[in-house]
């Protein structure tokens, strides 16, 4: 296929998207990345849908035109709002992290409680739940898959993390006290598992879990989304033919000192080839 060699185009408000760039670059070390961060207009997540969809599809643009061969929406926000609409107007494959990380829920957790955090808008669309129960009738019907029709499915919209993660303030205690207001009303549920519906999440992903305690796992779906779209290059013939060590190209609407020093900290790495792009408003 002529677009093997392309780039993979990957996006998100901000950095979290790194959190999903990371898990890509990990298990496709060959592919080329392209990351855009629309770290001007960050946050999404306090958004309407109209003004989440024109963003994303500016961004859609952006990437097409650097010739990507797919594209995932690094973010729940963009993936709960704008999905549907990006797809309609791509002429390739465009992925969410919904789906994925759904979908590992309901197999981790066929019939105890569900529990889901994220922004503010991604949390009102109600996109969690809505796959979640897609999901658990694919499997009971399907699949003969035995789940309880009575899981219940807890959401819960968190807006402070975002700007705690932006500003990197990780191991404090107003973080850690901010976690456990958020977090109390689902442990009293009990869930068996908790999805991070929010990619800018696993930064606080050890806070979290140690306010959780080891009875609920924790479902990072930036890690499904990577299986997910390892799996299609690999099903539609459409992995990278090379086997060297694939290149990073890095876009912000803003601020490129911040990127390189926060996103570092995301990647565990130095962040090279950023760039500040006027091709976004
Ligand atoms: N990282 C984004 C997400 O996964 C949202 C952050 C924001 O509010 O812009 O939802």
């Amino acid at each position: 296929m002529k677009f093997n060699n392309s780039p993979i185009g990957i996006f998100d408000s901000g950095l979290g998207g790194l959190t999903v760039f990371k898990e890509i670059r990990n298990i496709l070390p060959s592919e080329d990345l392209i990351y855009f961060g629309d770290t001007a207009r960050v946050p999404y997540g306090n958004k309407s849908k109209e003004t989440i969809i024109k963003y994303s599809s500016e961004i859609l643009e952006f990437l097409s035109v650097k010739g990507v061969k797919i594209v995932i929406a690094a973010c729940n926000t963009s993936s709960s709002l704008a999905l549907d609409d990006l797809r309609k107007k791509a002429a390739i494959p465009v992925f969410g992290v919904i789906e994925p990380g759904a979908k590992k829920a309901v197999r981790v957790s066929p019939s105890g409680n569900i529990a889901v955090i994220g922004t503010a808008a991604t949390i009102k669309s109600r996109a969690y739940s809505t796959a979640i129960n897609k999901e658990i009738s694919f499997l009971t019907i399907d699949k003969n898959l035995k789940t309880n029709n009575h899981t219940k499915i807890i959401e819960k919209a968190c807006p402070l993390f975002v700007p705690l993660v932006e500003e990197g303030i990780i191991n404090e205690e107003i973080t850690k006290s901010i976690i456990k207001y958020y977090l109390s009303s689902l442990i009293a549920e009990k869930p068996s598992c908790l999805v991070l519906g929010c990619t800018h999440y696993p930064i606080l992903k050890g806070l979290i879990s140690a306010e959780l305690g080891r009875d609920t796992e924790i479902i990072d779906s930036g890690v499904e989304t990577a299986k997910a779209v390892k799996y299609y290059l690999e099903e539609n013939n459409m992995l990278k033919k090379e086997n060297k060590n694939g290149s990073e190209l890095f876009f912000v609407s803003d601020d490129i000192d911040k990127f390189k020093e926060l996103g570092g900290k995301f990647l565990k790495r130095p962040i090279e080839n950023v760039y500040l792009t006027d091709g976004i408003k």
